[in-house]
């Protein structure tokens, strides 16, 4: 049997809009810098009447694999017949792998928000105390599970609409939680030993988050997954106060590794040369954070 599809190994963000996907710079430096032969990871613009098509063209079209962005990530995970564990429980895939029995969709956001801290805050560890959440949509569930993962003793979730933080816990089957209201967030905050920030306040064009930060202990550690700005308000309060912070850039990079190593079979080092990378390119030249 002659093998008659290109050798050139492909691999896509799939999103929509898709054009300020940063997926491809990160994917191409390790391309370049690991030697990968006749691989490229490019954008496509995949509108939500095709996504189902674009899927099942998948491998045809001369792609190996796929990242999933914004609004793909539960639609994909309904349309694919294949699963990792996490993202079943998830129900939203950013990582699509073509496998012996075809594609499976898989979930690394939560595994990129973990390994962020661990790289930028070693001397910190999920299970030394609660964890305030604030937030409770698609991204909060890759961090809740995450954090329940690494151990975390309670999960505090803040959301506006308690019924949707309600819902999260439900959804995912987390133990140890306590949902709380925006009124609440003293309480909330008091003896934590980390904030994190999923909903969408502090992106550049939205409000900032306004949160007396003094309910925290002085060892807590703050980040955002935020990461335009670098800096949110959040973190520069934070940070003003003596709070260790971290910011989400690192867990755009670091959800980039496993899908990588899945499909081309080398486990990419998150460096600072990457960071720096794509701050220029969000014209950012001094890393402060
Ligand atoms: P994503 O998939 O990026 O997490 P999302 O699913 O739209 O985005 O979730 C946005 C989160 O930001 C939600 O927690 C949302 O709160 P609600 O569940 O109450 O909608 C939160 N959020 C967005 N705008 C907000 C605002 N102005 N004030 C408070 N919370 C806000």
């Amino acid at each position: 049997m002659s093998m008659t599809s290109s050798s050139l190994a492909k691999v896509c963000v799939m999103g929509w809009p898709i054009s300020h996907s940063r997926s491809p710079l990160i994917h191409n430096f390790w391309i370049r810098q690991y030697g990968i032969k006749d691989a490229l990871y490019e954008r496509l613009a995949v509108a939500p009447e095709d996504l189902a098509e674009t899927l099942r063209n998948l491998n045809d079209l001369g792609f190996i694999g796929a990242n999933v962005t914004v609004p793909h990530k539960e639609e994909v995970f309904k349309t694919l017949m294949r699963h990792d564990a996490l993202s079943a429980r998830l129900k939203a895939v950013n990582t699509i792998v073509t496998t012996a029995q075809g594609l499976e969709g898989r979930n690394t956001d939560g595994y990129g928000f973990m390994a962020n801290l661990k790289d930028r805050a070693p001397g910190w560890h999920a299970n030394t105390g609660p964890a305030v959440m604030l937030g409770a949509g698609g991204a909060a569930r890759a961090v809740a599970a995450s954090l329940e993962e690494a151990g975390a003793t309670e999960l505090r979730i803040v959301n506006r609409t308690p019924a949707r933080a309600e819902a999260l816990v439900h959804d995912l089957g987390l133990k140890r939680t306590h949902v709380f209201t925006w009124e609440h967030m003293n309480e909330a905050l008091r003896g934590a030993n980390l904030l994190v920030n999923t909903t969408t306040l502090g992106m550049k064009g939205e409000r900032d988050l306004e949160i007396d930060l003094s309910p925290l202990p002085a060892s807590a550690l703050v980040t955002d997954i935020v990461y335009t700005p670098l800096e949110t308000g959040l973190l520069k309060d934070a940070r003003a106060r003596g709070l260790k912070v971290v910011d989400g850039l690192g867990m755009l990079l670091h959800q980039a590794v496993p899908g990588f190593e899945a499909w081309f079979g080398v486990r990419p080092q998150v460096t600072p040369e990457l960071r720096a990378l794509v701050l220029a390119d969000m014209g950012i030249t001094e890393d402060k954070v």
